[in-house]
């Protein structure tokens, strides 16, 4: 599937983007291995979120089919869960791979989890080390999926300290210390998405934050409850690009998580020079949400400060498509975790952003870009839906048409994007290859 999109328009209107995906895969971790009921709203009909919904289907949890972001969760309880019948493929989602990892190692029952073409390039040793540690026996392919889990392992907790900021490792390590005896604790170099830790609590589980180091007790019991998944950051993001770059924009996203350990891209933009306000924020089952509002504004080069990284880290190709349309110099640096995404994402992104006219530097833990005059061009999207979406709203600001090639995998975080994002002004129209 390719985007062709007309060069220019503006983004006007009101909308909400779909629901947070990393809460959407949490939810249905954390709902199946409860005692009771849960009850979920605004659930992420992704195809990432639904491949961890057909694995805990497969290992005996009834869940309801999503209905406009509906379901319910019959829980299990922490032992209920029963031997999958066959291999779990989660497609695309690194999230499920690596967490479930760590719920699996701690079963009674072998299972085998694999992906897609992309997936079985993601690194798995940050995962496998840790778990490793506590007990568990896996196999891999050289530290790439497919994973092995044995089962029958009894895994004990450990203190372990990330070597990478990332949340899908602590969260990893996390959900296999509900089944380790004593406590598991883990050490993050720089703050990480909390959504396991809040949900957690949300759960009824109790959860200890301290000095940057979480740990929670093995052996314990999650309660079902409601959740209510706010609209994604990450998907708001691209549009809060889009409306900050092309003139005349005034576009409200509603109801968007803004945590603070993913609102980077919102301090960044700002930075800038972009017009973000917030109103309507409340809380909701433990998570911040607000509405914002943007409108486009003049932007300026900036170097991205490092600590906003990993706060931003999903966020940061559309970030340099503000970038590309910035006056001066924007530097991202400490930022090799993009190499290892769904696809190498500085390399993908310098590769599209040199087609369309824009001068950049990449260096092996960031790019340098340098803001000018967008032409149109055809842009490979290496089979990564960040990557196809950032490059849709860079449309705006070009002088000529741009297309899109490959973009089927915007399925995997955005159902719908195509006709949203057309729906506020994107001059897109999507053709079957
Ligand atoms: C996620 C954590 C991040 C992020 C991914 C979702 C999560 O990955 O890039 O899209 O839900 O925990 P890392 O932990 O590898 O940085």
């Amino acid at each position: 599937m390719n985007f062709y999109l007309e060069p220019g328009g503006k983004l006007v209107g009101r909308i909400r983007v779909p629901g947070d995906k990393s809460m959407s895969h949490r939810v249905i971790m954390l709902g199946s291995i409860a005692e009771g009921t849960t009850h979920v709203t605004g659930f992420l009909e992704g195809e990432d979120a639904l491949a961890t919904l057909g694995a805990f289907r497969d290992m005996g949890v009834a869940i309801s089919d999503p209905e406009s972001g509906r379901l319910t969760i019959e829980g299990v309880g922490l032992d209920g869960l029963q031997a999958p019948q066959e291999i779990m493929d989660v497609g695309n989602s690194g999230t499920s791979i690596r967490l479930m990892a760590g719920l699996l190692a701690g079963q009674a029952f072998s299972s085998v989890l694999t992906g897609d073409q992309s997936l079985l390039r993601r690194p798995m040793a940050r995962v496998i080390t840790p778990l490793s540690q506590m007990g568990a026996l896996m196999s891999s392919r050289e530290g790439f999926p497919p994973l092995e889990i044995a089962g029958g392992r009894k895994l004990q907790g450990i203190d372990y300290e990330l070597p990478v900021a990332s949340a899908q490792v602590k969260s990893s390590i996390l959900l296999a210390g509900l089944f380790a005896a004593g406590c598991t604790s883990v050490l993050e170099p720089a703050p990480t998405r909390d959504h396991t830790e809040r949900m957690l609590r949300g759960f009824g589980y109790s959860v200890q934050v301290d000095s940057g180091a979480v740990s929670l007790e093995g052996g314990g019991t999650l309660r079902g409850t409601m959740v209510d998944i706010p609209a994604d950051i990450s998907s708001a993001a691209f549009f809060m690009v889009g409306a900050s770059i092309a003139e005349g924009s005034d576009l409200v996203l509603e109801h968007v998580g803004i945590n603070p350990t993913r609102d980077g891209v919102i301090r960044i933009l700002k930075a800038m020079g972009a017009d973000i306000t917030m109103s309507n924020e409340r809380d909701v089952g433990g998570e911040p949400v607000a509405d914002l509002r943007i409108r486009s504004a003049a932007l300026q080069g900036i170097e991205i400060p490092v600590e906003e990284v990993p706060l931003a880290i999903d966020e940061l190709p559309a970030i340099l498509v503000a970038a590309a349309c910035a006056d001066g110099t924007t530097v991202l640096r400490g930022a090799e975790e993009l190499r290892v995404k769904e696809s190498d994402r500085i390399a993908s992104m310098a590769e599209g952003l040199t087609e369309l006219g824009i001068h950049n530097a990449v260096h092996a833990d960031g790019i340098t870009v340098t803001g000018g005059d967008l032409r149109g061009g055809v842009i490979a999207t290496h089979d990564d839906h960040r990557i196809a979406m950032s490059f849709a709203m860079a449309a705006l600001c070009a002088s000529d048409p741009i297309k899109i090639s490959d973009c089927a995998h915007v399925a995997t975080s955005f159902p719908g994007f195509a006709s949203l994002a057309k729906q506020v002004g994107l001059r897109l129209e999507v053709a079957e290859t």
